[in-house]
């Protein structure tokens, strides 16, 4: 791979994100990926082969089953607790260093970006880390400490202690629920101002953060698309990487300063 096809690309890329005034970084579960997370839609590791959404991330799930649900969030805790930010998420915290204005957009749960160092982080889904009162009983979001809760975790999630009357769920978005609606708003805003989007490692499937991308693009900025497979973000951006983000982004990264230390890009 050392006289890869992908330079050429990169460069480009590069040299797009090095002149950027306002760059949004936009990513999905593929940017983890490298990390040992599943991401959703892979064939045959992804959660959505193994596990059914409908019974596992919706609110009618959760009331039917809480037990289940809580379970299944667990379990993905215990993903991440054994999980460490990839080299991917190290490069997108960098671009802090070089660019005027980046804020990172993401679709996924784990905290990863901040932990590295991105300082603006919106999220879109939620985090795995937070719990709330399924009721919101004090006003959304009714965050919950679960840490200084004593209950039978044997029997699910332990009660609200707030009611006392609703249990206590993952601060995450399910399906059939609305975006928090701050975070949403400010998204729409800067993918609509960003001159250059940066997609990474999201299927492109899911509504409404997949239309943050058309947004730029209807716009004017240049959508650059890291993916190992095609998305549905390839097809109209600008620039399409394919490869995997825990590679492809420090390359990126040592190409700007390449470009930056060489003077003129040819
Ligand atoms: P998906 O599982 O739909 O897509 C993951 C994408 O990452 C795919 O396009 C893969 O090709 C790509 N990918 C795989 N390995 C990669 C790598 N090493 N580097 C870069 N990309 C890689 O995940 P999302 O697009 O994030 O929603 O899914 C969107 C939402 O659907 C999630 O936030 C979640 C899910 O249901 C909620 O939970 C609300």
């Amino acid at each position: 791979m050392s006289m890869s096809p992908l330079i050429p690309l990169i460069e480009r890329a590069a040299a797009a994100l090095r002149d950027s005034q306002r760059l949004v970084v936009f990513t999905g579960a593929g940017v983890s990926k490298e990390s040992g997370i599943p991401t959703f839609r892979d064939a045959l590791e992804g959660l959505w082969a193994k596990y059914d959404p409908q019974q596992l991330a919706t609110p009618e799930a959760f009331r039917q089953n809480p037990k289940l649900v809580w379970d299944w969030y667990t379990f993905r805790r215990g993903l991440l607790a054994g999980a460490e930010p990839n080299p991917g998420h190290y490069a997108l915290a960098q671009f802090e260093d070089r660019l005027p204005q980046v804020v990172v957009i993401t679709q996924n749960i784990d905290g990863f970006h901040q932990l590295v160092g991105s300082s603006d982080v919106i999220e879109l889904h939620g985090n795995l880390a937070r719990n709330k009162c399924f009721a919101n009983c004090q006003g959304e979001p009714t965050l919950v400490n679960v840490d200084k809760l004593a209950w039978d975790k044997e029997s699910g999630p332990p009660k609200c202690p707030y009611c006392n009357t609703a249990y206590v769920r993952p601060d995450v978005v399910w399906y059939h629920e609305m975006l928090p609606e701050a975070a949403l708003k400010r998204a729409i805003q800067l993918s609509t101002v960003a001159d250059v989007m940066l997609v990474v490692g999201t299927s492109g499937i899911v509504y409404p953060a997949n239309q943050l991308p058309v947004f730029a693009k209807r716009n004017g900025a240049t959508v650059i698309d890291v993916n190992p497979d095609v998305s549905q973000i390839s097809g109209f951006a600008d620039i399409f990487i394919p490869g995997p983000s825990g590679e492809i982004l420090p390359q990126i990264l040592a190409a700007m300063d390449a470009d930056a230390s060489s003077g003129e890009d040819v």
